[in-house]
């Protein structure tokens, strides 16, 4: 998630320095690569000397393992934490940083393509100045939607943070089982996926409306969708299933 961040703001922001810290020093040099103006420091206080956003995309155990040097160099600083791990919810997240501005942050891995979607929720620390200079900073790379509740940050967070990588396993799925295996013919349906997305987004058109643009009574496209009614709710449930077992998981373990 780091090396996704720091390329897409490269693009957005080329002469402005981020400061990087992570326990293995060679992750952040690699880095560099991705982004030249990376300044690597020695220590998480290091991160929030001055007012700033302090990314945190490391797992829930890093978090908890922070020290209380850092905590009180946040508050020191005024600086705002930013948190990316999932499962940690902005109450848990207040709990443990008490008093301190939070912004709990679910990202996915298409920042780096300034294309993301990201969930977000704040908590009452946090000002308006703060969540706006937040913004002005990422909404070149990402789409915000702030979550209205735990619930909808979970239920949406789950297609949106996996999404990159579920989607693909779902295309990839296709193409396997209509035998398409070159690249060419696989740019085709990228292209078509992606145009009917676009379709469904700048139409704001319902679903139905659109496959009855497409299938014609006893036709091809009306075969496919009538299978499809078969298998894909059960195929989708099973995933929707097992994703949610996961988080349940994820957040028995956190009490
Ligand atoms: N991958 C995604 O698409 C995605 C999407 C949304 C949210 N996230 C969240 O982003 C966070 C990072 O995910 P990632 O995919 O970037 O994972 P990752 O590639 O495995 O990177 C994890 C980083 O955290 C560091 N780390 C691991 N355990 C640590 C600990 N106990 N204390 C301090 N640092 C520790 C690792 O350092 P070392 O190199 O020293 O091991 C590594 O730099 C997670 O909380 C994840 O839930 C990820």
């Amino acid at each position: 998630m780091t090396k996704s961040l720091v390329t897409g703001l490269r693009q957005i922001f080329p002469d402005k320095s981020i400061k990087v810290y992570n326990r293995t020093a060679d992750k952040v040099v690699e880095l560099l690569t991705y982004n030249p103006k990376i300044n690597r420091v020695d220590n998480y206080t290091d991160l929030c000397r001055d007012s700033s956003f302090v990314f945190l995309i490391i797992p829930t155990s890093g978090i908890f393992a922070l020290e209380t040097d850092f905590v009180s160099s946040i508050l020191k600083s005024d600086s705002v934490i930013v948190s990316c791990a999932n499962s940690l919810t902005i109450d848990k997240l207040t709990e443990v940083f008490p008093e301190t501005k939070i912004v709990r942050l679910l990202p996915n891995i298409n920042w780096q393509i300034k294309q993301g979607t990201t969930i977000f929720q704040t908590n009452s620390t946090i000002s308006t100045t703060d969540l706006t200079e937040l913004t002005d900073i990422l909404t070149p790379i990402t789409k915000l939607i702030e979550a209205k509740s735990d619930h909808e940050f979970d239920m949406l967070g789950k297609l949106t943070s996996c999404g990159p990588g579920l989607f693909t396993k779902i295309v990839d799925q296709l193409l396997t089982s209509f035998d398409i295996s070159d690249d060419m013919q696989k740019q085709a349906v990228y292209h078509t996926l992606i145009s009917t997305l676009n379709y469904l987004i700048d139409s704001e058109k319902p679903a139905d409306k659109i496959i009855s643009e497409v299938a014609n009574k006893g036709g091809l496209t009306e075969s496919g969708i009538i299978a499809a009614e078969k298998v894909l709710p059960d195929c989708f449930d099973f995933i929707s299933k097992s994703m949610n077992e996961k988080l349940l998981e994820r957040q028995q373990n956190l009490k």
